[in-house]
């Protein structure tokens, strides 16, 4: 098992990727509002990252997937394809954007909760539910990120996710995982999000780069995979978050190639 460490040249097309990716985020989400359907929000960054961007959206034909983003609706865990399915108050969205420039890839994904809503209706349980998830999910993800540093373990990752979803109630997802990326779109290591025996221990290095994008159902973790060979769901229907970010490990620590610019990073221990 060979990981790449990044060379300088590599690392500056690294943060090149991931700030385009994170710009996608940032461009459509005033566009995620309730009676947009998931297929124009992809024509949208489809434009966006092919034309402005002049760069190459990286899951359209990746192993068949026929779009440029993917878009996961509720109890849909990743790999949702848009299409005409309108989005409606109350329904949770994970958009996971790849963008690959120069030759280099950055992958990112982040929640939104559909519509607006008033204080009252934001004292549902219905509403409070989804919101705990995206936000829970979101701490596994900086939980996991707070992990990253050059002599430390890259299954400590899994571990920290795994436990701050389990206390929550919340199963991880664990057929799908993070990944090492560079030229190459999924390499190795990869990342699990849960403790995982069988899987052997990496020691971090300076100059690795990956994602780490947990998957987190609020009933359990066992999924289904749609005709379509792509979508891929919660066996039991409960809904699922994802956040996903790319990192490079640096001398002390850890950088975020995916940060937007409105982003607040969480501080987990
Ligand atoms: N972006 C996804 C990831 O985080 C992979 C999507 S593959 C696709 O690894 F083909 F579904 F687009
Ligand atoms: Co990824
Ligand atoms: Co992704």
């Amino acid at each position: 098992m060979t990981i790449k460490i990044k060379t300088n040249d590599e690392i500056e097309k690294m943060r090149i990727a991931g700030r385009l990716a994170a710009e996608v985020l940032t461009m459509i989400t005033p566009h995620v509002v309730p009676g947009v359907t998931t297929g124009e929000l992809d024509q949208i960054c489809h434009k966006y990252i092919t034309e402005k961007q002049q760069a190459i959206p990286a899951p359209l034909n990746y192993h068949g997937f026929p779009k440029s983003i993917c878009t996961s609706i509720n109890d849909v865990i990743c790999h949702g394809i848009p299409g005409d399915r309108k989005l409606k108050k109350g329904d949770i969205l994970n958009i996971d954007i790849t963008v690959i420039k120069d030759g280099y890839h950055g992958d990112t994904s982040m929640m939104f909760h559909i519509g607006n809503f008033s204080d009252k209706e934001k004292q549902t349980p219905q509403y409070q539910a989804r919101e705990r998830l995206i936000q829970i999910t979101r701490e596994c993800l900086f939980k996991g990120i707070a992990e990253v540093k050059p002599g430390a373990s890259l299954k400590a990752i899994g571990r920290i996710i795994q436990a701050h979803a389990e206390q929550a109630n919340y199963s991880v997802v664990r057929e799908y995982c993070g990944h090492g990326i560079g030229a190459v779109f999924h390499e190795e290591p990869q990342v699990v999000h849960y403790d995982d025996a069988q899987i052997k221990d990496v020691i971090i290095e300076e100059g690795m780069t990956f994602t780490i994008e947990p998957m987190i159902n609020m009933g359990k973790h066992q999924l289904k995979t749609l005709n379509d060979g792509w979508t891929v769901k919660t066996k039991d229907r409960s809904l699922s978050a994802q956040w996903e970010h790319t990192l490079l490990v640096t001398a002390n620590g850890v950088e975020i190639l995916t940060q937007r610019e409105q982003e607040q990073t969480l501080y987990l221990t």
